[in-house]
């Protein structure tokens, strides 16, 4: 092995596949784009995904029971660009797109039929800038086969809604 020092290098080789996210607890909707998921277990079947501490996705998946993983292709643009480059913060999301109540009230996106919803049952925190949410897919919908929108086919399209590095600061004197 060559040694060298990049691993941003290595990942842009992978280009994974992105998908967008989708929760709800307490009355709140929330979902963004996520390109940190993965199958982590077959028997039983789990699925992670990773959400950043700086997004509004991450705040209502924390006490979700319930989350939705949509396949997105090329022809979902304009969604990558909602879910990935406005925040739930400031901008209502699910006014701007077409969806329908799942279980335990999970937004499921009209536009991406190829989906898995699953019951989330515990969060990682490794002390990184995204937390490891991991769930059992209870149901399915298919679309048919699609070719995923990659990293590299939105890196210079859309700047996301949050960095990673910042943090909202709760406004402890609002009654
Ligand atoms: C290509 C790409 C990949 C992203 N991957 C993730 C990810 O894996 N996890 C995550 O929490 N946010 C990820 N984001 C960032 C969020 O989608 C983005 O900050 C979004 O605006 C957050 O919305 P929210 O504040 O409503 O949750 C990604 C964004 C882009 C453009």
């Amino acid at each position: 092995m060559r040694e060298t020092h990049d691993p941003d290098a290595v990942l842009a080789t992978m280009n994974g596949a992105l998908v967008i996210v989708t929760t709800a607890s307490n009355g709140q909707r929330a979902g963004c784009v996520v390109g940190f998921h993965v199958q982590c277990s077959i028997e039983p079947i789990r699925y992670a995904v990773w959400l950043s501490k700086a997004n509004h996705t991450y705040r209502v998946a924390l006490f979700a029971t319930h989350m939705a993983v949509h396949a997105v292709s090329s022809e979902h643009r304009a969604l990558v660009e909602l879910f990935g480059g406005t925040s739930g913060d400031t901008t209502d999301k699910f006014a701007a797109c077409e969806w329908s109540p799942g279980t335990g009230g999970v937004p499921l996106l009209a536009e991406c039929p190829t989906v898995m919803l699953l019951a989330r049952h515990t969060a990682w925190d490794d002390g990184g800038d995204h937390v490891c949410f991991v769930g059992t897919p209870i149901a399915t919908g298919s679309g048919g086969r699609i070719e995923p929108v990659r990293l590299a086919d939105v890196a210079d399209l859309v700047d996301a809604g949050h960095d990673a590095r910042e943090r909202p600061v709760p406004d402890l004197t609002a009654s």
